[in-house]
């Protein structure tokens, strides 16, 4: 199977966090969205250290394989130590890996890519609202995707952060065309086109999309699209 960051069949993709699904029907929720037209599903991984929360590991992503054998499982790794979880997320059924430049700093974030990619999966770089880009500028053209927060990570729900609208938009002009940017936190359809417009391609959102009822998703995830 192709994988769908560096062959998309079409842009923008949508890929909504489970983080905010119902953790009592996760299969239900999942397979839900993705009839719904989701291209994919996010997949937030936080360890209490990196972040102040703790979500899922491995095990969800098993679950999730065996639940639904054709999903493209984006994992975001929002720990500490990233390169300990690229072994157990690949037997787990993973695809993509994303982990942060403030957690694997400078040129071992390339190292990281590899093995990455030496388990199948493509790799992504993360990088937090506070930091500048600059801190991605000499790795960024060796990822398969950047991920530009628009919050703060660490929970779902948040406002998202007007200013990394400008980061993607600058980041856009040199990170080259093949390679993804995603954003992530606080997306919605009051936002989303100026999202797209900063040259995001990969639109992530947990609450926007499982805070609404299961009939109401359809339509947010085709606004979310720019369909609608
Ligand atoms: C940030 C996570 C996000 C977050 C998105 O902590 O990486 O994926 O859950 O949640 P919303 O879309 O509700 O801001
Ligand atoms: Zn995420």
């Amino acid at each position: 199977m192709e994988n769908l960051f560096t062959h998309p069949a079409r842009l923008p993709l949508i890929a909504p966090s489970i983080l905010s699904a119902d953790f009592a029907r996760m299969g239900e929720d999942c397979a839900g969205v993705l009839a719904a037209g989701a291209d994919l599903l996010h997949l937030d991984v936080m360890d209490g250290h990196f972040v102040p929360n703790l979500t899922m590991g491995p095990d969800m992503a098993r679950g999730l394989r065996a639940a639904l054998p054709n999903a493209f499982l984006d994992v975001h790794l929002m720990v500490a130590d990233p390169a300990r979880y690229v072994e157990s997320f690949a037997r787990a059924g993973a695809n993509h890996l994303t982990f942060h430049i403030e957690a694997v700093p400078g040129m071992a974030a390339l190292q990281l890519a590899e093995g990455i990619r030496a388990k199948g999966m493509t790799a992504g770089i993360a990088i937090n609202p506070p930091t500048p880009m600059e801190a991605v500028r000499e790795v960024a053209a060796k990822f398969d995707l950047v991920l530009v927060m628009s919050v703060n990570p660490g929970f779902s729900g948040q406002a998202f952060i007007e200013e990394t609208l400008d980061k993607t938009r600058r980041a856009r002009e040199w990170v080259p065309g093949h390679v993804r940017i995603q954003m992530d936190g606080g997306i919605s359809p009051t936002n989303a086109d100026r999202v797209r417009s900063a040259g995001c391609d990969v639109l992530v959102a947990a609450s926007a999309i499982f805070k609404k009822p299961p009939a109401a998703r359809q339509g947010v995830i085709a606004q979310l699209r720019g369909d609608e």
